[in-house]
């Protein structure tokens, strides 16, 4: 874009304001050039600031389980890669991760694993959510990250107090869907749509998500995930960067990837975009960049980003949790990234959320419309 500062301003307001984004606009807008990305995610910082607050807040993040039925092409822990050890982390080493997210004030954890929806699974996770609130006095906010389930199973772990739902639709683009996943039944991009709505109709506030610099992706796809978010209301976005793990199918296609910067720069930009035509969501600041790069999250929650998942898995689980290579922190114990983080949110302008839930204010704002 060879643009002066005062018609980027000018694009930026007319997305912020339009009532159907242009295209045109926001595809210029993802691969942006020195300029024009500093202006887009101060803009986008400011739109945030205005419609939000300072916070950042936090949500304890466990994985507490890399067991998964399924066999994305792009996932380092999908169920056809022999090369890692399955491991459960066990309820009480569970509920004392949460105890401790509890103690350090974080407002939230966020559950996540690979996909299962045996009975055992769908049980073992209904008595965690009581056994959490009831440690917690109620005061921790939960959201789950455990794939695609039935709407029973996604109404009764609601019941037992799961509120909040991250569901990545991965790419909104059913043709790029199929190349990225098996096409069969377990992977039915169909189902994965209806699993969205299920979730909203049950009361969620509803996450979802892209990767961002897939293989086959195309600028264009990277616009339409983001109408696709807007068009759908969404309340809460977690997306980051692709990056290619040697265990995968995906990973033969490694030299038509764009390089690890450009696909960093572009989900930044994404985030800022998404920020600035959905104002009120919450935006995660997704680990995955700063598998990128070591100021990757602190970028983002200067970019339009207002979350943050600092990972309290125990620390001799985290080694094996690898959807993808170089991810952070797989040698900490949750204690060490405490002061890292608070450390680094200070150095955004931003502040810690501490003892918040942080709800999705778009939530609240879509149902009392
Ligand atoms: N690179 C980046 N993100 C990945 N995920 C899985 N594999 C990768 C990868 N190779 C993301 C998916 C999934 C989330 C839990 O992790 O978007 O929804
Ligand atoms: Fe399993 Fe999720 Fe990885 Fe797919 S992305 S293989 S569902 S853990
Ligand atoms: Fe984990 Fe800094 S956030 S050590």
């Amino acid at each position: 874009m060879t643009t002066t500062i005062d018609h980027i301003t000018k694009q930026l307001d007319r997305l912020y304001n339009a009532q159907a984004p242009e295209t045109g606009i926001i595809k210029n807008f993802i691969k942006a050039e020195t300029e024009a990305n500093t202006q887009l995610r101060s803009y986008a910082n400011n739109v945030k600031q205005n419609h939000l607050d300072n916070y950042v807040y936090f949500r304890g993040l466990t994985e507490f389980s890399n067991k998964c039925s399924k066999n994305c092409y792009y996932c380092g822990i999908r169920a056809g890669n022999k090369n890692v050890d399955r491991y459960d982390v066990t309820d009480e080493d569970i509920l004392d991760a949460v105890r401790f997210a509890h103690e350090q004030n974080y407002g939230s954890v966020v559950l996540q694993a690979g996909e299962r929806s045996d009975k055992h699974f769908v049980e073992r996770v209904d008595k965690l959510l009581r056994k959490i609130k009831q440690i917690t006095n109620d005061e921790i906010g939960i959201t789950i990250s455990l794939g695609e389930q039935n709407y029973e199973t996604f109404k009764r772990w609601f019941e037992s107090g799961a509120h909040r739902y991250l569901l990545r639709i991965e790419s909104s683009n059913k043709i790029l869907y199929y190349k990225i996943h098996p096409k069969n039944e377990k992977h039915s991009y169909e189902h994965r749509i209806q699993a969205l709505y299920d979730l909203k109709d049950i009361g969620y506030q509803t996450g979802t998500g892209v990767m961002i610099g897939l293989p086959f992706q195309t600028r264009k796809d990277l616009v339409e995930d983001l109408l696709f978010m807007r068009r759908f209301d969404i309340d809460m976005v977690g997306m980051g960067p692709y990056i290619e793990h040697q265990d995968t199918p995906l990973y033969k296609y490694r030299n038509q990837l764009l390089p690890q910067q450009d696909r960093f720069e572009m989900t930044l930009n994404m985030i800022s975009l998404l920020r600035i035509i959905m104002p009120d969501i919450n935006i995660a600041s997704a680990t995955a960049l700063q598998a990128l790069d070591p100021m990757g999250r602190e970028k983002a929650l200067k970019a339009g980003a207002n979350v943050i998942m600092p990972n309290v898995t125990p620390g001799m689980y985290r080694n094996s949790y690898k959807l993808y290579e170089n991810k952070p922190c797989t040698d900490e114990e949750a204690a060490d990234c405490v002061s890292c983080l608070e450390m680094r949110i200070g150095l955004t302008g931003n502040q810690v959320g501490y003892g918040k839930w942080g709800d999705s204010r778009h939530y609240h704002n879509r149902r009392g419309r």
